[in-house]
């Protein structure tokens, strides 16, 4: 950063590494970054995008951390991408807002204390975002338009910035640890027997466009959650860090949002001009070569479960201590009215007692990871609301709904159960039979397979999926978003 610009606003363009965080006055992390860099880029080359590399898209690249304008729109072919390190301003005398450190001026640098604990959470989150560049590098070849493929590459290229994001933390303020981490996270790999991600829903899959679309929605959004629990952090470098992740992560929720939107609307036109009602008429809606609603309803049901689980268990003594610490707080903490300490709150929960699920009160301080999911899946409610009212306006006979918190988990209380997707207890054997219903099946699988063909026209769309609303940056709907063969 030049000297004399004001911390924050403005973004040092010159170096190797764009950022505005002083890297050009610190020579030990801008080193470090810098021999980092070769690694992350053949990372890029070899688990980023399949194909494409040499193709010129319409990318958004991060120029300031101004909230009103902090991004310009170009060509760019993706490994020239500016990955950049950004924090969002810092907050004039900004003090730590919950724990039992409350009230003290915020850390800006590590607490020894919290050292080993800081630094797994940001190992953990920095996990994540290569990983789901891993998991969706296939997409690009059966994209459904030129549209949608800028918007898979845009979210890849913006998840490989947190990856710098978090690595710039880890080399700033871990030393040679952080450094060791740094590389691990270009050596795990999304799905891999010895090396795998940290977390089980970043090693799924991610075979197929609607897939990509839930997993925007629903995964992203767990992403969302978790940066603005980390946003409130009373370690500051961290907290500013998630606040800038969150202003690009709102795309990547749009683009799950939208997509399976579209999906919906364009199924539901299907149906009503072929004169088609009953939406579990599966053979004529999938004649007409687009996804039937209670597919649409089982891939939800698959998304949603996987992503419950990143909110891990239910009662927890390191959330409990991370929040107690002043490192990591509740959804939106600031706004929230209560004495932010939580010692002699007590919170809901859903437990199994005796082979039943019943609501139990618990200390508020060991229940945050499931605060954090119900804050979750209110949010994830908001989406399903507007997926409905696209069916109700095509007058089909069918909701799309969440299921019940218990359905197909694999960690926490409901990891030992078996539910319908209402939340009755199932035994083994019915399980089977409400698996093949209520999550998606290899017909499915198969059926969504064969329509996973690519157009790449400019201003044309697969026959399962609906045009957005609006262009990415107002262009008009001809606009070729990706120059294949450039
Ligand atoms: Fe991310
Ligand atoms: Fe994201």
């Amino acid at each position: 950063m030049p000297d004399g610009m004001p911390d924050g606003m403005n973004v040092d363009y010159d170096g190797l590494i764009p950022n505005n965080v002083g890297l050009g006055a610190d020579g030990r992390v801008r080193k470090a970054l810098e021999t980092w860099h070769p690694g992350y880029i053949s990372w890029w080359r070899d688990m980023g995008p399949d194909g494409f590399q040499e193709s010129l898209v319409y990318l958004r690249t991060a120029i300031s951390v101004d909230p009103k304008g902090w991004a310009k729109f170009d060509f760019v072919r993706m490994p020239d991408y500016r990955w950049g390190v950004l924090l969002a301003p810092a907050v004039e005398g900004r003090t730590i807002p919950f724990g039992r450190h409350k009230g003290e001026p915020a850390w800006q640098e590590v607490p020894g204390e919290y050292r080993a604990m800081l630094r797994r959470l940001i190992v953990i989150q920095g996990d994540t975002e290569p990983a789901s560049v891993e998991q969706q590098r296939h997409l690009g070849k059966t994209a459904p338009s030129l549209y949608d493929m800028r918007n898979l590459f845009q979210v890849n290229v913006e998840e490989g910035r947190h990856l710098w994001a978090m690595v710039y933390l880890l080399q700033k303020h871990f030393g040679r640890e952080g450094r060791e981490e740094a590389d691990d996270l270009l050596r795990r790999r999304s799905g891999d027997a010895d090396t795998p991600r940290m977390l089980g829903a970043f090693n799924e899959a991610t075979p197929d466009w609607l897939s990509f679309f839930m997993f925007t929605y629903f995964t992203d959004r767990d992403g969302k959650m978790q940066l603005e629990a980390l946003a409130q952090s009373g370690f500051d470098p961290l907290s500013r860090t998630c606040r800038f992740m969150l202003t690009e992560e709102a795309h990547h929720m749009f683009v799950g949002d939208s997509g399976v939107s579209r999906v919906i609307e364009r199924t539901c036109r299907a149906m009503a001009e072929a004169g088609i009602a009953d939406p579990h008429a599966t053979e004529a809606v999938r004649r007409l070569g687009v996804i039937d609603l209670p597919t649409i309803q089982r891939k939800m049901n698959l998304h949603f479960s996987l992503t419950l689980d990143l909110f891990g268990n239910e009662i927890s003594t390191n959330a409990a201590n991370a929040f107690h610490a002043g490192i990591k707080g509740r959804y939106r903490e600031d706004k929230l009215s209560d004495d932010h300490k939580l010692e002699n709150d007590t919170y809901p929960v859903l437990r199994l007692k005796d082979g039943a699920i019943v609501e139990e009160q618990v200390p508020a301080l060991s229940a945050l990871n499931m605060r954090l999911r119900d804050d979750f899946v209110q949010d994830c409610a908001s989406g399903v609301t507007r997926w409905n009212r696209v069916i109700q306006k095509s007058g089909i006979a069918f909701e799309l709904r969440l299921p019940h918190v218990a359905f197909n988990r694999h960690i926490g209380e409901f990891a030992k159960l078996h539910t319908d997707i209402s939340g009755r207890v199932v035994s083994d054997t019915e399980w089977e039979s409400v698996k093949r219903e209520t999550l998606p099946n290899e017909q499915d699988a198969a059926f969504i397979n064969g329509l996973m063909q690519p157009e790449v026209r400019p201003g044309r769309f697969a026959s399962w999926i609906a045009p957005p609303k609006a262009g990415i940056d107002n262009k008009p709907g001809e606009f070729e978003y990706v120059r294949i063969h450039a």
